[in-house]
This record gives structure tokens, C-alpha cells and sequence, in this order.
């Protein structure tokens, strides 16, 4: 009696165990960073560097932190600097590859861009150090919001700045989508770049970052059954060739001999949204370049309307929020096919 009462108890335990587990596993991920309402800064601004001009979009495909200060400054800018230092360090090299750092002095009357240069290269040697005329950075600051304040000299004519010690990140579409404030800790910030590269920010994070300055990420309703189950449907149907992580096949931007390509990624590097929702369902109904040996093959015989609905959600859901702005335009306002969603998700 004894014994089974205690073996009862023990399945009990086991049993908690294994929901508090799952509970845990099942945790979406939690940046350290705020995630910020995407804010395109202003492409046509130019700052100055020791290389000659350059703007955000000299840096498409990566993920630029942003930095503001002055190379006066005693002790809140080496210490972020060599925070980040330390943060990149954790990154694979080719994580690290997507990513570059750029000093911006607000303080152009003092910072050469000589001395900036080797300012900035104390910290790491592809570090960038820039700055521009006064409406230069006006532009930039007003444009993400940054703050400084430069302080009027004492009798010999030092001054300081005061200015926001936050560490700024423009995703690789030339939004600004995440700060780090000033007490994030490296490891944070590496655990954060890496989730950043490797998966980006996903939807729900987003929505809960706010209203964004384009409305129509609402029209983009991702509905959370449909996207579970097109997860499934996905890794059946479409894994084997673009890849458990929607990745593709390396190499797919160089098309074959006889002009086909190899699968492209569907997720987060993708091209294609910029294609139609229309376009999309197409491909999978219809298939591409069936008669050459390598070729995306037709479902439309396997897989119903529904089923590619989900695969899509799926696949939207791995998409970046500027992506999904973008493309919501050419998205259809409902979900392609019904049946309607029986649970609203909360935008
Ligand atoms: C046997 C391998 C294979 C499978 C399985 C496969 N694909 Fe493809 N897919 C390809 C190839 C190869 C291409 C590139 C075709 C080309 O451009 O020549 C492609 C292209 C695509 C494109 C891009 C079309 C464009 O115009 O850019 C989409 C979207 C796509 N596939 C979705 C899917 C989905 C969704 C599934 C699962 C239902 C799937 N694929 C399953 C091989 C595959």
C-alpha cells in the first residue's frame, strides 16, 4: 500500500517535472535589448569617415550597431566600446561578419577623422569611427532619436557632452529595430546579436513593441494554429530542399547551366517577398522549371489550399517585420483560404 502510495507520488513528481520543463522549453526567447517599433532613419544622410562618406545603406546586409560620443569622453564610451569588443568576441566568425560597428562623434570640432579612426580601432580593427557637419549628425540623431547636449567650456576651454549612452541597431534593411541601454552586460548583447542573426525578431515580439509608423503589418494576420500546423506541413514537404531553417541551399543566388536554381531560402534572408502572395501559391501549385533536373516540384496535387495557407503562415512568420511591411502590401487582408480563424491573435 505504502509502496504504491509512494510510487504514485514519485509518477506525480515526474509528472510536474516534465510540465515545468516543457513550460520552460517553450519560453520564446527574451532579449536584453528594448525592440523598438522599426524606424527607417533617413538612407540620403551622409556621414564622413576616414575612407570617404559613408551612410547606413554602405552597410546593407548587415546588422550595424550605432554608438554616439566623442573620443574626449572619460569613461562612458570606452566602456560601452569595449563592451561591444567583448560581445562580438562570443560570435562565430561568421556571425561576426554581420555585423560592424560604427562610432559616431558628435563632437566634430575636436574629433578629426584621424583621430577617430584610431580611436575607434583601439576597440576593434573593423570598427568605424565617423562623423559629419553639425546638420550631418542633426540628421542622423533626430532621425533615430538620439539625444547629446554639448556643454558650454570652462576658462580654458574644455567642454563636455552629455549624450544618450545607448547602443543602437539598424537591421540589415536599414531599420533601427533594438537599443541596449547602457548597463547591458556583454553576454546579453551576444546572446541578443546571435538570436538577432540567426532568427531575427520574431512577429509577436514585434507587435508588442507598439504601433509601427506603417500600419500595415495589422493587415498581416498570422493566425497561431495555422502557423504550427504549416511548421509541420513545412518540414514534411519543404525541408528536405530549402532547409529546416528555411535557410536554402548555399550557393542558390548563382543560377545553373541551364538556368535553374538551387532552392532559395524562404526565411529570414529570402527574396521572396518580394514576390506576391499570388506569385507564391502559384510556385507551389505549379512547381518551376519541372522539365530540368533540378527544379521546385508541383503540389498542387498533394497538398490543399489550406495546407499551403499554413506553410505560408509559417514561412511569414520567420520574416523580419520590415520584411512583412513591405510585403503586406501585397498581401491579401484575410487569410487566403477558410476556414476563418476561430481565435482572433491579439495584434
Ligand atoms: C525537391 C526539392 C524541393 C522541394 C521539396 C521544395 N522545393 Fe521549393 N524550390 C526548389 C527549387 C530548386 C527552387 C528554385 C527553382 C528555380 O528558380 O529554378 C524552389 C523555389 C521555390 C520558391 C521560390 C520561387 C521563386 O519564384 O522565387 C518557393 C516560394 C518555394 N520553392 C516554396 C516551396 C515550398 C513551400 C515547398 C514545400 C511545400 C517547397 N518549395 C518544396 C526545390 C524544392
Amino acid at each position: 500500500m505504502n509502496k504504491k502510495r509512494t510510487l504514485i507520488l514519485t509518477g506525480i513528481a515526474l509528472l510536474l517535472i516534465a510540465v515545468i520543463v516543457g513550460v520552460v522549453l517553450n519560453q520564446p526567447y527574451k532579449f536584453h535589448g528594448f525592440i523598438v517599433p522599426p524606424v527607417q532613419h533617413d538612407n540620403h544622410v551622409f556621414l564622413r569617415t576616414q575612407d570617404g562618406p559613408m551612410n547606413l545603406t554602405t552597410y546593407h546586409d548587415k546588422y550595424v550597431l550605432l554608438y554616439f560620443g566623442y573620443t574626449y569622453c572619460p569613461d562612458v564610451c570606452p566602456t560601452s566600446l569595449a563592451k561591444l569588443k567583448t560581445a562580438l568576441a562570443e560570435l562565430t566568425d561568421k556571425q561576426r561578419k554581420q555585423v560592424q560597428v560604427i562610432f559616431v562623434s558628435v563632437d566634430p570640432d575636436r574629433d578629426t577623422l584621424e583621430k577617430l579612426n584610431e580611436y575607434a580601432k583601439l576597440f576593434g580593427t573593423d570598427f568605424i569611427g565617423a562623423t559629419g557637419t553639425r546638420t550631418e549628425i542633426d540628421l542622423v540623431t533626430e532621425s533615430l532619436g538620439v539625444e547629446y547636449k554639448i556643454n558650454p567650456p570652462d576658462e580654458n576651454g574644455n567642454y563636455s557632452v552629455d549624450h544618450s549612452a545607448n547602443t543602437y541597431v539598424i537591421d540589415p534593411m536599414g531599420y533601427l529595430v533594438m537599443m541596449w541601454s547602457h548597463d547591458t552586460l556583454a553576454e546579453e548583447i551576444a546572446e541578443d546579436l546571435t538570436y538577432l542573426i540567426e532568427t531575427g525578431i520574431p512577429v509577436d515580439q514585434q507587435l508588442l513593441a507598439g504601433p509601427t509608423p506603417t500600419s500595415v503589418i495589422c493587415s498581416l494576420t498570422l493566425i497561431p494554429e495555422f502557423v504550427e500546423s504549416g511548421q509541420g506541413l513545412y518540414e514534411h514537404n519543404c525541408a528536405q530542399c530549402h532547409g529546416v531553417d528555411l535557410g536554402g541551399i548555399p550557393g542558390w543566388r548563382t543560377p545553373l547551366a541551364d538556368g535553374s536554381h538551387l532552392a532559395p531560402p524562404l526565411g529570414i534572408s529570402s527574396v521572396i517577398w518580394q514576390k506576391t502572395e499570388a506569385e507564391l501559391i502559384e510556385t507551389i501549385k505549379q512547381g518551376k522549371n519541372l522539365n530540368k533536373p533540378i527544379h521546385m516540384p508541383a503540389f498542387e496535387s498533394t497538398l490543399s489550399d489550406e495546407e499551403i495557407n499554413s506553410i505560408l503562415q509559417y514561412i511569414y512568420s520567420k520574416w523580419s517585420i520590415n520584411q512583412k511591411n513591405y510585403y503586406a502590401g501585397n498581401l491579401t487582408q484575410t487569410p487566403m483560404f477558410s476556414p476563418a480563424p476561430t481565435s482572433t491573435p491579439t495584434p
